[in-house]
């Protein structure tokens, strides 16, 4: 039976009942716990960096920096993208300093060591006064970096190749043809809150795009599955009205229907079509699909109370002519992701402050956050015993509230 038919079926049963899940203040302020999760959770992990389209030509060249490791990205001159520590192997001083551009060599601005687009160290000034000096020996230093449908990850420290940290996504998504699409508007927000209160008000409530002639379309309780590799697919059909006005029958008639006047993405199903349908990539990448775009929302921890909120909107690629970004239905969207970031702040605003207060002992969220309680048991097992037993998911006494938005 196709995964999609399984998903109507639980919709159709409706959800089923879940405990409450206790989430305990500490894990939330405590340095330490954060400094546990870069090490064994971000800095170990296949994350997003970016698009191909972003360095699109041989010797175009990006730095990165949204986990604070700051990273380069070359697109190298034998057509290969290529991830290093931003760190010249003299000193250690940035080898790249300006956030993108274009040459065949990388010359560190200090004492103008230079290297070749492979990392190879190729020129060193007044080389004969260094001692014991083996070029071979200094190249920089690369960060594994793989390429998926013109998307490029990166990982520090790989335990999987791209293919299998996409685990059970993997054959869901196989026959989109999303290597087609490219940026059409980024834009983010910094918002004063540990990271994972931002993750759990995106999972709380996932985002539901308009679509063209449906500006606010409404939607029914979703259906959560985890798959292997810890990553999630959260379904929301949209309610009836919703449905009628994209030309369906009710919530759960999926159909291949259309966005009005926009090209469509190359090969979605009618579950992502008739849906607002996400992917949760763990820890940090949420990927929403519609018929004629895809949205990508990304939370990068910064500090243990920082978080980087990034929305982009990927369109099908529109060559040589103008941007859509000027269609009315794309104008509705681009203003809607401003307005969803802006609404995560305001939820949030305080909450970071809240977490700290000596009565506070945790969250309790209610039984409809199913997402939260997996996301959350996922990252302690991935954590394992780095962190303090009393900080884990379900270890203490929560209070009956929810963080979440209504
Ligand atoms: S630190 Fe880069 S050349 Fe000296």
């Amino acid at each position: 039976m196709p995964f999609t038919d399984d998903v109507r079926s639980r919709l159709q049963a409706g959800p089923a009942p879940s405990d409450p899940v206790r989430l305990p203040a500490r894990r939330f302020v405590d340095h330490s716990f954060y400094l546990a999760e870069r090490a064994e959770v971000i800095g170990k992990t296949w994350l997003l960096a970016g698009r191909v389209d972003e360095i699109a030509r041989p010797g175009l060249y990006m730095t990165w920096e949204k986990t604070v490791v700051p990273l380069l990205i070359v697109h190298a001159v034998d057509d290969v993208i290529r991830c290093f520590y931003n760190s010249c192997r003299h000193r250690g001083a940035p080898v790249v300093r300006v956030p993108r551009g274009r040459n065949r060599a990388l010359r560190c601005q200090y004492h103008s060591w230079t290297y070749d687009t492979s990392g190879k160290l190729v020129s060193v000034p007044d080389e004969r006064d260094f001692v014991d000096l083996h070029r071979e020996e200094r190249s920089l230093v690369p960060v594994a970096c793989e390429v998926a449908n013109n998307a490029i990850f990166v990982n520090e420290d790989p335990a999987t190749d791209l293919q299998g940290w996409f685990g059970g996504v993997a054959p869901e998504v196989a026959g989109i043809e999303s290597g087609g699409l490219r940026t059409l508007d980024q834009r983010s927000v910094t918002l004063p809150v540990n990271w994972k209160r931002v993750v759990g008000n995106l999972l709380a409530a996932p985002p539901v795009p308009p679509r063209p002639g449906v500006d606010a379309p409404a939607v029914t309780a979703a259906d959560v599955e985890q798959l292997d590799g810890g990553h999630l697919r959260v379904v929301a059909p949209f309610d009836g009205a919703a449905a009628r006005a994209l030309g369906l029958a009710g919530p759960l008639d999926w159909a291949a229907v259309e966005d009005d006047g926009l090209p469509s993405v190359p090969g979605l199903n009618d579950m992502l079509r008739s849906t607002s349908t996400t992917y949760v990539f763990f820890p940090n990448l949420f990927v929403t699909f519609t018929p004629s775009g895809v949205l990508n929302l990304a939370a990068w921890p910064r500090d243990e109370e920082t978080t980087l909120l990034e929305a982009t909107w990927l369109a099908p690629d529109w060559g040589e002519e103008d941007s859509p970004a000027g269609h009315p239905a794309w104008s509705v969207r681009i203003r809607w992701a401003q307005d969803r970031l802006d609404a995560v702040a305001a939820a949030l605003e305080g909450a970071q402050d809240e977490m700290k207060e000596p009565a506070r002992q945790g969250l309790s969220l209610q039984d409809d956050c199913e997402a939260v309680r997996l996301w959350n048991e996922t990252l302690d097992a991935r954590l394992g015993d780095t962190v303090p037993a009393d900080s884990l998911t379900g270890a203490a006494p929560g209070e009956v509230r929810s963080p979440l938005p209504g």
